[in-house]
C-alpha cells in the first residue's frame, strides 16, 4: 500500500470502530484511485450489507464519524455510497517531502529479510543461447535486481546444461578439431556451429554402420559418454576444457546484456552428479520411489496421463542413467538444506510447467521441500517471429542471438544518429548501445512473463509508447534540464513542490513506486513495473507541460518544480536499474 492508502485505512477503520463498534474496526475500507478524486473509499455498501442499512446512510454516517482534517478535504458521497476523497494538497506536499529525503525512495525494508534463489538463465553448453533463454535470462536478472532492492538475500543459481549424453560426441569432435584449432573457437562464437558439425560426424557415422573396431565417431561418442561418466581423467578435462569455452560465450553475451549473472553463480547439471545416486536411494527408502518398467520413477500425487495411469517422473532410466528431473530434485534439496531458501523462483520456459510441478511435489512428498518453503515456476512464453511463429531467422535455423542483440543495437544507432547529430561519435555509440539493449530487454519485461510476444526492432526502439527509449528519454530530458538549471545557476529545493493539478498527479504516482516494487517481488512480475514507470513518466511530460521549471521567473517556483522534477528523474533510474536498463546522461 503506498503512503495515502496507509494513512486513509488506518482514519477509515478507526471510523468503522467509532461508528459501527469494535468489531468493525478491522474492515476493510476498500480505498481505491478514483476517476473523480484522488481516491474512493467503497466500503459503505459491504458495510450496510451486513449491517442491513442503507449504504447511503452508512457512508454518511462514516463521512460524520472519520477524522480526515489533516489529510484530505471533506469527502462526497458519491452514487451508492462511494465516498470520494481528495487528498489535501500540503499533504501531498508532505508525503513528496518525505520521499524526496528517502535514501530508498520509499521503498519499504522487509519486515524478515527472505533468501531467496533464484534460478535463471540456464542455457546449454555447446548449444546456442536461443531468444528462450535471452528471456528467462532477461527476466530472471530482473527478478534478482528487484528482490536484492527490496532488502532480501538473493542467490543466483544458473543451472547450465553441462552434462550429458551428447558430451560423449562433443568431446570426440572436440579432439578431432583439434582443441585450440579454430573450429574448437566457434563456441565461443557460434555454438550452433560446432554443436551441428559434431551431430553431423554422429549422424555420418551412424548412416555408414559401426566399424567392426568401434573405431567409428559414434562408437566412440557413446564410448566416450561411459568413459566420461566414470570419471576417467582425460575425458574430463576436455569436458572442462568444452565449459570453459561455452563459459566465454555465455558471459560475452551476458556482459553486452549488461546481467549480474558471474562465474561464482554457475551451478550446472553437474554439480549435482554426486547426489544422483543418493537422491535415487533416498526416494526408494522412503518409498515414494519405486521400480516401474526398469525404470525407478517416482508417480507424484495428483498427475494422471491418459487413461488416468499415474504418470511417472523418472529419476533413474532401466539403463542407469539419471536425467533431466533427478538432477532438478538433487539442487531443489541443496537449495534448500544447504542454501537455506526460504523461496525458490525457477524462471524457466513455459514449456516445462508440467516438469516442475511434477519435481516440486515430488520434493514436497520426501519433504525436501517443506511447507513453508515456496517454489514457484516463474513461466516464461516463446518470442515470436512476424509470422506468429518462434522466432528464426529466415533460413529457418535458431537464430544467433548475439547477431540479434548487435542489430538492436545498429538499429538503435540510426535512432541516435537522428536524434542527436551534434553529439560526439563515441558518445551516440554508447547511447546505441543503453538504447538498442534496453530496449529489447525492456520488451521482454514489459510483456507478462508468461505471454508470447512478437519481435519487432521497430516497436522496441520507438520513441514513444511503453519502451525504453520513451523513459531512457524522460530521464534524459529531466537530466537535461538539470545541467542547463546548473549552468543557470539554478539549485532544487530541498522539497519538491506541489501546487498544481499536475504536480499532485505526479507526486502521487511517485508515492506508488515503493508499494509497487514490492508487488513486483512478492509476484516475480517485471511487466508491472514496466507499467508504472510508463505510468510515471507519461505523468512527468504532463506535469512538464504545465509547470515550466526554468522558463518560470518565481525562484522558489522554479527550484520547487526543479526538486520535483529530480526526484523523478531518481525514481524512474532507480526502476529502470531494478530491471536492469541503463539510463544514458543524455539523448
Ligand atoms: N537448460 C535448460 C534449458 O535450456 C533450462 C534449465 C532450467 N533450470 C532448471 N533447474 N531445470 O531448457
Amino acid at each position: 500500500m503506498s503512503a495515502p492508502e496507509i494513512a486513509l485505512t488506518e482514519r477509515f477503520q478507526s471510523a468503522f470502530a467509532a461508528a459501527f463498534g469494535p468489531e468493525h474496526a478491522e474492515a476493510d475500507p476498500i480505498i481505491r484511485p478514483s476517476q473523480f478524486a484522488d481516491f474512493q473509499c467503497n466500503a459503505a455498501m459491504g458495510l450496510a450489507k451486513r449491517l442491513g442499512r442503507k449504504p447511503r446512510d452508512i457512508a454518511a454516517e462514516i463521512l460524520a464519524a472519520v477524522d480526515l482534517e489533516d489529510i484530505a478535504e471533506t469527502p462526497e458521497i458519491a452514487g451508492p455510497g462511494f465516498l470520494n476523497i481528495r487528498l489535501r494538497t500540503d499533504w501531498i506536499a508532505a508525503q513528496a517531502a518525505q520521499l524526496g529525503a528517502d535514501e530508498h525512495l520509499g521503498v519499504p525494508s522487509p519486515d524478515a529479510a527472505e533468501t531467496v534463489v533464484v534460478d535463471y538463465s540456464a542455457p546449454n553448453v555447446a548449444k546456442e543461447m536461443h531468444v528462450g533463454h535471452l528471456r528467462t535470462t532477461v527476466v530472471g536478472d530482473s527478478i534478482a535486481r528487484t528482490l536484492e532492492k527490496l532488502g532480501h538475500r538473493v542467490i543466483r543459481q544458473n543451472h547450465i546444461g553441462d552434462w550429458g549424453t551428447p558430451f560423449g560426441m562433443l568431446i570426440e569432435h572436440l579432439l578431432e578439431v583439434g582443441e585450440d584449432s579454430a573450429e574448437a573457437g566457434l563456441l565461443t562464437t557460434d555454438p550452433n556451429a560446432f554443436y551441428q558439425a559434431a551431430r553431423a560426424s554422429f549422424d555420418a557415422a551412424e548412416a555408414a554402420g559401426a566399424a567392426a573396431d568401434g573405431s567409428d565417431f559414434a562408437s566412440r561418442a557413446r564410448a566416450r559418454v561411459a568413459t566420461l561418466q566414470s570419471g576417467d581423467e582425460e575425458s574430463m578435462r576436455i569436458w572442462v576444457h568444452l565449459v570453459e569455452l561455452s563459459k566465454e560465450y555465455f558471459h560475452r553475451i551476458y556482459d553486452i546484456l549488461d546481467v549480474t549473472l558471474a562465474d561464482e553463480h554457475l551451478a550446472g547439471e553437474s554439480t549435482y552428479n554426486d547426489q544422483l545416486e543418493i537422491v535415487c536411494k533416498d526416494l526408494e527408502a522412503d518409498g515414494i520411489a519405486r521400480i516401474s518398467d526398469g525404470a525407478l520413477c517416482v508417480f507424484p500425487a495428483g498427475f494422471t496421463g491418459r487413461d488416468e495411469q499415474p504418470l511417472p517422473l523418472i529419476i533413474r532410466k532401466s539403463d542407469g542413467g539419471y536425467g533431466y528431473a533427478t538432477t532438478d530434485l538433487a539442487a531443489i534439496r541443496h537449495r534448500v538444506r544447504d542454501l537455506g531458501a526460504d523461496r525458490i523462483a525457477y524462471v524457466v520456459g513455459a514449456a516445462q510447467e508440467l516438469h516442475f510441478q511434477m519435481v516440486f511435489t515430488a520434493a514436497r512428498e520426501a519433504s525436501w521441500l517443506p511447507g513453508e518453503v515456496e517454489a514457484q515456476h516463474v513461466k516464461i512464453g516463446s518470442v515470436l517471429g512476424e509470422d506468429g511463429k518462434i522466432l528464426r531467422t529466415r533460413s529457418g535455423s535458431s537464430l544467433r542471438l548475439m547477431a540479434l542483440l548487435e542489430e538492436a543495437v545498429a538499429t538503435a544507432q540510426t535512432v541516435i544518429d537522428e536524434l542527436r547529430p551534434d553529439l560526439p561519435a563515441d558518445e551516440r555509440a554508447a547511447i546505441a548501445r543503453d538504447i538498442g539493449i534496453g530496449g529489447v530487454k525492456y520488451a521482454d519485461l514489459s510483456t507478462a512473463h508468461d505471454s508470447d510476444y512478437t519481435f519487432d526492432l521497430d516497436r522496441m526502439l520507438a520513441l514513444t509508447g511503453n519502451t525504453a527509449p520513451y523513459l531512457q528519454y524522460a530521464v534524459a530530458r529531466i537530466r537535461s534540464i538539470g545541467r542547463k538549471a546548473a549552468a543557470q545557476g539554478v539549485t532544487a529545493a530541498a522539497a519538491p513542490r506541489i501546487e498544481n493539478d499536475a504536480e499532485r498527479a505526479l507526486a502521487l504516482q511517485l508515492l506508488e513506486f515503493g508499494p509497487t516494487l514490492g508487488a513486483v517481488g512478492a509476484a516475480y512480475e517485471p511487466h508491472r513495473l514496466c507499467a508504472y514507470l510508463f505510468a510515471l513518466a507519461q505523468a512527468f511530460t504532463s506535469f512538464y507541460e504545465a509547470s515550466p521549471i526554468l522558463k518560470e521567473s518565481d525562484q522558489q517556483v522554479r527550484s520547487g518544480r526543479l526538486a520535483l522534477a529530480q526526484l523523478t528523474e531518481r525514481v524512474l533510474v532507480e526502476g529502470l536499474d531494478a530491471l536492469g536498463v541503463r539510463a544514458p546522461q543524455q539523448m
